[in-house]
């Protein structure tokens, strides 16, 4: 997206993303889970974060709902709104990034064309990684911790991912996590494994 303003110019930052991540001793990536909501992503999320902070690793996980209460609190769940809420995700996903921060995003994204979006936004200066958070509507729907698909099937919630909006299967994620056939356990170590191959040992 070109700025609305002509008249603004980039200063040029004194000590570069290399400098941040030899301090930090890691990559500043972005690993961009997708997947239903209730599929466990959070659960996934919070948890490598925790395990890689007792590893002296930094990581921060940028959730769909704790964004929603601040730097979206103006946007819903119409088409236009998701696309602009994963639109500001990406551009904050890569700001921490680029000061070589590991970053987990937690968001259904449900559309093939948002997530390329926040793929094209993060890749001109960090790596991206999707991962796919599978798991079925049907165990979704049964193991629904917030109680929200009981409210969509009753109509009390409208343009619920997976009910009455819909959900686009990735097809070429990094990495995909199966956490109906998975326990959590090895869900999360699947995506430490991932992570550490790919942006800790590598520096
Ligand atoms: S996204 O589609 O724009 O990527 P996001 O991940 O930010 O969605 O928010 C999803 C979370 O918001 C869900 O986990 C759920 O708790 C809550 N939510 C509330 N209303 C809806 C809805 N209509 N569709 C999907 N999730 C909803």
């Amino acid at each position: 997206m070109l700025p609305k303003s002509q008249n603004i110019t980039k200063i040029e930052q004194r000590i570069t993303k290399q400098d941040k991540e030899k301090l930090l001793g890691q990559k500043g990536a972005v690993y961009w889970m997708t997947g239903l909501s209730g599929s466990g992503k959070s659960t996934i999320a919070v948890e490598v974060e925790r395990i890689l902070y007792e590893q002296d690793k930094l990581v921060t996980v940028l959730d769909g709902d704790n964004v929603r209460y601040g730097l979206n609190a103006d946007l819903g769940f119409s088409e236009e709104d998701r696309r602009e809420n994963l639109r500001r995700i990406a551009e904050v996903a890569k700001l921490f990034a680029e000061n070589g921060i590991i970053v987990i995003t937690s968001f259904i994204s449900p559309t093939k064309a948002s997530r390329k979006k926040a793929r094209q936004i993060i890749s001109q200066s960090s790596d991206f990684h999707e991962i796919y958070v599978k798991c079925r509507l049907t165990e979704c729907e049964k193991r629904d911790p917030k109680g929200l698909y009981k409210k969509a099937r009753t109509g009390e919630i409208k343009e619920f991912t997976g009910i009455d909006s819909p959900f686009e299967e990735p097809e070429n994620a990094e990495l995909v996590i199966e956490t109906d056939s998975e326990n959590i356990d090895k869900s999360v170590q699947k995506l430490l494994e991932y992570i550490k191959r790919t942006s800790i040992t590598t520096v």
